[in-house]
């Protein structure tokens, strides 16, 4: 079995986990006949809340936590969904552990769907992940052939299948409740909660969603104990987390780190290889492009949910972009907001003409046409975007414009004098 989702590792040392026999080789689908012979769902479940592993996909919520909500009497069927959406900016480490070592996910989602009496799991795969999407199809059929997927698993009376399904492409369609009605056949859009899909998800039905890291922690978990897993890592924050390190580092890749054990600092220049010669960090975005930015000050900050949070940001997806002093703050979080503007699903008025206002101001200070009442426009939507849309895509672009603004007042008010001038491209970076 391999630590956790070290995939990584795996893969550097030239063995990805691609088929069924070499992850059976390293270990794999030990746990799941271990729990159908001696646990009951409950005890499952119970495994999962004490591990005190929390959800990967952004917002950081309990897993076990989440499976208990979901009502154990009720007559509808009940589904697992595995989140595989990732369109995050800055975020593309599920799609390293689908590509590397898809059995590993199957086995999380099968357990899961143990843990809460599911009869199906969805993968929910993006639109443009082709070829990891393949590698999933292929997983799948070779776990129903060897009986790991299909009726009465490991001669137990527990029935599991699972359907890969694939987006379109909608960074919207990551968000549960959109990406429920999109695997509906509707339109991606985000529902009103509550009711939450652990009451009232996939049809209608009790439905456990979680994203691909979170599902491909499961295995491990359930075979080396939850005590282990929770004596890795913070009290808060126990286990271990995958940071895609992307933008001006020397090796940008994904890195798996203890949390709470490793700091921004050491993850930038240890992992990553570091900055350019002679290049100074000058703001980082750590859990993807939905978290306010932090400075060269913050690189001390240990990783992990807490640490982070004090430290004005979230860990989020753990896609940490960096950008040295080369970069422009005004200029990056202009194209952070057209995403957010271009990805609104519309659904929502503040969010849908609330991010369009914010990209033409943006807009305007970059191209030095801007004027002091246009910061404070700025300024003043924020309010009047900020919670008042159904979902949390608003607050995404939101957020990290009002730390940016907070944390480089000079950048701004030198962009409000100057504009800012188009970046050189940049070389590619070598090792
Ligand atoms: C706009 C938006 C996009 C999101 N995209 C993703 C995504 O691509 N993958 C993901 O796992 N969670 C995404 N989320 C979070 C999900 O709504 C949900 O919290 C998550 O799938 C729960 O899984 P977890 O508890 O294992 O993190 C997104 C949320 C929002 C608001």
């Amino acid at each position: 079995m391999p630590l956790l989702n070290s995939v990584y590792r795996q893969r550097e040392a030239g063995k990805p986990l691609v088929t069924l026999d070499d992850y059976r080789a390293a270990g794999g689908y030990q746990a799941l006949p271990k729990v159908l012979a001696e646990m009951d769902p409950d005890d499952l479940q119970y495994e999962f809340m004490r591990s005190g592993l929390r959800g990967r996909g952004g917002a950081g919520f309990p897993m076990g936590k989440k499976a208990s909500f979901l009502p154990k009497d009720s007559q509808r069927p009940k589904y697992v969904v595995c989140n595989a959406d990732e369109s995050e900016p800055g975020t593309f480490k599920d799609r390293e552990i689908m590509e590397f070592n898809p059995f590993q996910l199957l086995e999380g989602i099968t357990l899961a769907g143990y843990a809460i009496g599911a009869v199906r799991g969805y993968i929910y795969i993006r639109g443009e992940y082709e070829h990891q999407a393949r590698v999933l199809d292929r997983a799948v059929a070779e776990a129903r052939a060897a009986g790991l997927l299909g009726t009465g698993l490991f001669k137990s009376t527990f029935d599991f299948d699972i359907t890969v399904y694939r987006g379109a492409g909608a960074y919207i369609c990551g968000e549960e409740t959109a990406l429920l009605e999109s695997l509906e056949g509707k339109r991606g859009q985000p529902r009103l909660k509550p009711p939450f899909p652990a009451v009232a998800g996939l049809y209608h039905s009790p439905t456990l969603i979680n994203n691909v890291e979170t599902l491909a922690a499961l295995p491990p978990i359930v075979e080396k104990g939850a005590d282990w897993y929770a004596g890795l890592g913070t009290e808060k924050s126990p286990g271990t987390k995958i940071f895609c390190v992307s933008g001006h580092v020397m090796r940008p890749g994904n890195y798996e780190i203890v949390l709470g054990e490793t700091t921004l600092r050491e993850l930038i220049f240890v992992h990553a290889g570091g900055l350019r010669p002679g290049r100074r960090v000058k703001a980082v975005w750590v859990g993807g492009s939905s978290v306010p930015p932090l400075g060269e000050q913050h690189l001390d900050t240990p990783l992990d949910y807490e640490a982070l949070a004090a430290a004005g940001t979230m860990l989020g997806s753990g896609g940490c972009i960096v950008m040295d002093d080369s970069g422009s703050v005004v200029r990056t979080t202009l194209r952070l907001v057209t995403f957010y503007r271009h990805e609104s699903c519309g659904k929502c008025s503040p969010c849908r003409e609330g991010t369009s206002w914010m990209e033409k101001l943006l807009q305007r200070i970059v191209d030095g046409q801007a004027g002091p009442d246009d910061l404070e426009m700025l300024k003043a939507l924020f309010g009047r975007i900020s919670g008042r849309t159904l979902c949390p895509l608003a607050e995404g672009a939101v957020g990290p414009v009002r730390t940016a603004l907070e944390l480089f007042p000079d950048d701004w008010a030198d962009a409000l004098e100057n504009g800012v001038p188009v970046p050189e491209p940049m070389l590619p970076v070598s090792s």
